[in-house]
């Protein structure tokens, strides 16, 4: 038996076209996955499918944008048909729109949802009907951002579709658990992609901020994240949200420098 349990299993990457769409399609086939490429670059997608397929797996690159119901319905049904029922789901694309709240317009708002929520709901939907009908379970694996977890300036509308995104995964996992669908997410906080490279500047940013790792996570990092809640080595995990974050979340780094600079009256 493998260490993963993921030997011969069906998995669709959304957003699998680059950074740690790429890294995740690629770690699910190095642990014995086909995997299913879908993106709304074609280039990306099929330049990853090929990678796939060097490690000896099927695979197949599917272009779609998300946002559009139908054309996700579609590619389900389409990889469904090539490479046979979907074990593993998950979802990468999401970004986040920066402006201030006071100028965010109503299609704005909309467009954040659309991108970094609804598709997932859409897209979940689905493949859950398609492993509901199999009796098969599955495993889906959605992304989401530090920003679900706390506020931020700038992206109020990114952060409020990523709480939703957690909230939806234990809604999830809570109407599905009893078939064998298990639902969790990964939460990065700075990662290092190619859509966002590090500056020597990014990089001195993080060593001396509030990040108690003082770095950037990588695109593997969050792979190995996913990979572990997609396989048989988080069995029992389900509406989980996995922070991949250096530890940010967990420290009040600021809270001690603070206190290290104030005088003491003892
Ligand atoms: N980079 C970070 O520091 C960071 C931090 C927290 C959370 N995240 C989250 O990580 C995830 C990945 O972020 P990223 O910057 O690596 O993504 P990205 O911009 O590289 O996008 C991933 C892939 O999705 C594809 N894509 C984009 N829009 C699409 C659409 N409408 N339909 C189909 N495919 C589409 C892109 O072509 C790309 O190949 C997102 O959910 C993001 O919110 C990133």
């Amino acid at each position: 038996m493998s260490l993963f349990g993921l030997e011969g299993k069906k998995a669709l990457v959304i957003g699998g076209g680059r950074g740690m769409g790429e890294s995740t399609a690629l770690h699910l086939a190095r642990a014995g996955c086909d995997v299913a490429v879908l993106d709304n670059a074609r280039e990306r997608a099929e330049l990853v499918a090929d990678e796939v397929a060097k490690l000896g797996r099927r695979s197949m690159a599917v272009v779609a944008d998300i946002t559009d119901e139908a054309a996700v319905q579609k590619a389900v049904a389409d990889v469904e048909a090539e490479l046979g029922g979907l074990e593993v789901l998950v979802t990468i694309v999401g970004q986040a729109l920066f402006k201030p709240l006071v100028e965010m317009t109503l299609e704005d708002w909309d467009a954040e949802q659309a991108r970094n929520l609804r598709y997932v709901f859409v897209t979940a939907k689905a493949v859950a009907r398609s492993m509901l009908a199999r009796e098969s379970g599955g495993r889906i694996v959605c992304i989401g951002s530090i920003d679900g977890v706390v506020g931020a300036p700038m992206h109020a509308a990114y952060g409020a579709a990523k709480a939703g995104l957690m909230h939806l995964v234990k809604s999830m996992a809570a109407e599905w658990g009893r078939d064998g669908i298990r639902v969790n997410s990964v939460c990065p906080g700075s990662i290092t992609t190619p859509r966002l490279p590090e500056t020597p500047e990014s990089l001195a940013i993080l060593k001396d901020s509030v990040i108690p790792m003082g770095r950037p996570g990588t695109t593997d990092e969050i792979a190995g994240a996913a990979l572990f809640l997609a396989s048989d080595l988080s069995g029992y995990v389900t509406g989980h949200t996995l922070l991949v974050d250096g530890g940010w979340m967990a420290a009040n780094i600021f809270d001690t420098r603070f206190f290290n600079v104030k005088k003491s009256n003892e």
